[in-house]
């Protein structure tokens, strides 16, 4: 099917690995040129940057943590001068302290609202300078946003503030053409599954309990990123879009 992405300019942040990764083929697939960052996987994130050019975008990979603004603002520097603009991010690159909310302390909480919220609302601040003909951003949430899961406490807080901060920029950003909204993934095997201890259990009911019958891949998320970055999605903003096989239903 062609979504009409041939051409378009993308910046994903965390695509050395997992969902990010994924999306980054997807839209490579689709023809859009893609840069992306990755914090300290330096192998993973030459495989991707391999993935990309091997289908015939241009491509770029930088080191840079998105909690850090001066760091940001080097790679959209980066992207203006290989790309001359951009017409999507994917807010994607996510981190956090996994423990019960009273084992928290202030760094961990700091840590994780530093990547996962202030990175994607500086990361947004920036795109947007780049998108001059409009464009779309999207980010990554998850179902912690709205529920209490076991020792999500921090990364479920940074997750609502994803959510909160998307309605914000997307009626912020809607007068100059930029469409802004979250995805909410199921469960995912990723790498970033190990951090958990009830990892086995989080796998086990996602298998158990989606009433589509069988658990998300990392490609479920990046048909949705696709969607959303199309114009397909032209008046869809401010959104969350629960992309999770139904599991969220089952309570
Ligand atoms: N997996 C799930 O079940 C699931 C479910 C719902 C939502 N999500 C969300 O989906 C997104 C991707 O998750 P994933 O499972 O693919 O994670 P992952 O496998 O752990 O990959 C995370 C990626 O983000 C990068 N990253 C981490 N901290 C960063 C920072 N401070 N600055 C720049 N890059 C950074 C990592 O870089 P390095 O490779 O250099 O470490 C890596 O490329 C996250 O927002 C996550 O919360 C995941």
């Amino acid at each position: 099917m062609d979504l009409g992405l041939q051409g378009r300019r993308a910046v994903i942040t965390g695509a050395g690995r997992g969902i990010g990764r994924a999306i980054a083929f997807a839209l490579a697939d689709a023809g859009v040129h893609v840069a992306f960052n990755y914090l300290r996987n330096r192998k993973a994130a030459d495989e991707t940057l391999e993935g990309l050019r091997s289908r015939g975008v241009e491509a770029l990979a930088m080191k840079a943590n998105v909690a850090d603004e001066d760091a940001l603002r080097e790679m959209f520097a980066a992207v203006r001068e290989r790309f001359g603009g951009l017409d999507l991010l994917v807010a994607n690159a996510a981190s956090g302290v996994e423990r019960p909310a009273m084992e928290i302390t202030g760094r961990h909480f700091r840590w994780t609202m530093d990547i996962n919220a202030w990175g994607y609302l500086s990361a947004a601040q920036q795109a947007a300078a780049l998108m001059e003909n409009g464009g779309s951003i999207v980010a990554i949430s998850s179902l912690g946003s709205v529920r209490a899961l076991p020792y999500y406490t921090a990364v479920g807080a940074s997750k609502a503030a994803i959510e909160s901060l998307t309605r914000h920029l997307a009626a912020e950003l809607g007068p100059r053409g930029i469409r802004v909204n979250a995805l909410c993934p199921g469960v995912v095997d990723t790498d970033a599954l190990q951090f958990f201890p009830n990892r086995e259990e989080l796998i086990a009911e996602a298998k158990s309990q989606t009433p589509l019958g069988r658990m998300l891949i990392p490609e479920d998320v990046a048909s949705a990123v696709l969607f959303l970055a199309s114009d397909l999605s032209a008046m869809v903003s401010g959104c969350t879009i629960v992309v999770d096989g139904g599991a969220h239903i089952l309570g």
